[in-house]
């Protein structure tokens, strides 16, 4: 067997490590020894910069709308058998004041991607930023223009998710229509750096015809992209995509996946995702003691959740919702974790506020 120790602490001090020594690793995660070493060098890791603290986001999906049309997604333009919504603006406010009173200063808006919202996100960006001030705005549309990115800055958004979904064009080609580029998310992610957003990037485990050399690939490109913020989740089916035959992805992999990603960015936040959740027992602590250090509960209005169906089975309520932060904060204590529900800025952002 190679020196997994060797290869995972010069991941952590930011060494030459090859592609095929990545590869490894990832092959590794069934390796029941491997992988628990893996996710205790990334807990100690994370311990540097958040000490055992986790960090509560507080996640409104505003609309399930979308002009995109990935192979994966239950969400794409052309499936028509979702019940579309929109969230008024009242609705939006409302999810956040109601997250407020229970002390979340981070919130997270979360939608299909559509041209035309630029000056209705914009707004109620504004709005909530004039009424709680001290929150943290992450927003989370998909690609859009410079301007747009631009407008949204300026009315007061913080931080950005756009997973990159794979850092291999070849592979990206294969889980998205012609329409969608890889090179323009990219441009995206670097368009976002520059306009001072924290920016989150991130990618599915299991995905159909996803190699292990391409997931070691994902571990070299955030090492060079450094993102402030990456989620990783497996890949689960969802029944009326083009992908709704294929098998999940596999959870000790997913595990390896998130081990590695935080060795390798002792400072990022890494959510312990809703898929992973949905696919292990436990799955928010397992994530949470594989180097995970954020945590998504959905406070979006209720009647709205189902509809929000990016893959079968997605968890919505229980711990993965703000009904169910204090058990959640109580699992977690459990565990040697503690909920803080501060605006959870990147370390090197947060001088900046
Ligand atoms: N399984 C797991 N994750 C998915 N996503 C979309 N569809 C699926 C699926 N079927 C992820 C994508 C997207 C994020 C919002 O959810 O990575 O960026």
């Amino acid at each position: 067997m190679v020196n997994y120790r060797d290869i995972l602490h010069r991941l952590a001090l930011g060494g030459e490590v090859t592609q095929e020594q990545l590869a490894e690793l990832v092959t590794l995660a069934s390796e029941t020894r491997v992988l628990d070493y893996a996710r205790g060098l990334a807990r100690e890791v994370r311990t540097e910069w958040y000490g055992n603290r986790v960090i509560v986001r507080g996640l409104v999906e505003i609309s399930n709308r979308c002009s995109g049309g990935c192979y994966y997604c239950g969400l794409r333009a052309e499936n028509d058998k979702v019940a579309r919504y929109e969230l008024s603006e009242e609705e939006i406010l409302d999810s956040c004041r109601a997250g407020y009173a229970l002390g979340l200063r981070s919130f997270v808006l979360q939608g299909g991607e559509r041209r035309n919202v630029t000056d209705s996100v914009a707004r109620v960006v504004g709005l909530i930023k004039d009424e709680m001030p001290d929150v943290a705005v992450t927003l989370s549309l998909g690609e859009q223009s410079k301007q747009t990115y631009e407008q949204w800055r300026g009315a007061g958004a913080d931080r950005y998710l756009l997973r990159h979904e794979s850092a291999t064009p070849s592979h990206y080609a294969t889980l998205h229509p012609e329409r969608m580029r890889w090179e323009e998310r990219v441009e995206c992610l670097r368009v976002l750096g520059n306009l001072g957003y924290q920016r989150g990037a991130g990618f599915m485990v299991g995905t159909p015809g996803q190699s292990v050399e391409m997931l070691a690939h994902e571990v070299e490109f955030v090492r060079e992209l450094r993102p402030e913020m990456v989620g990783i989740g497996p890949f689960i089916p969802q029944s009326d995509t083009p992908f709704g035959g294929m098998p999940r992805g596999d959870v000790a992999t997913t595990l390896m996946m998130l081990a590695m990603v935080r060795i390798a960015l002792p400072k990022a936040l890494m959510p312990a995702t809703t898929a992973l959740a949905t696919t292990a027992t436990n799955g928010t602590l397992i994530g949470v003691l594989s180097g995970s250090n954020v945590v998504m509960p959905n406070i979006t209005p209720l009647k709205y959740r189902d509809s929000y169906a990016i893959y079968d089975g997605k968890k919505s309520s229980g711990t993965e919702s703000a009904e169910g932060l204090e058990r959640l904060a109580e699992e977690l204590w459990s565990i040697g974790y503690e909920v803080t529900l501060g605006r959870g800025d990147h370390p090197d952002f947060v001088e900046k506020q």
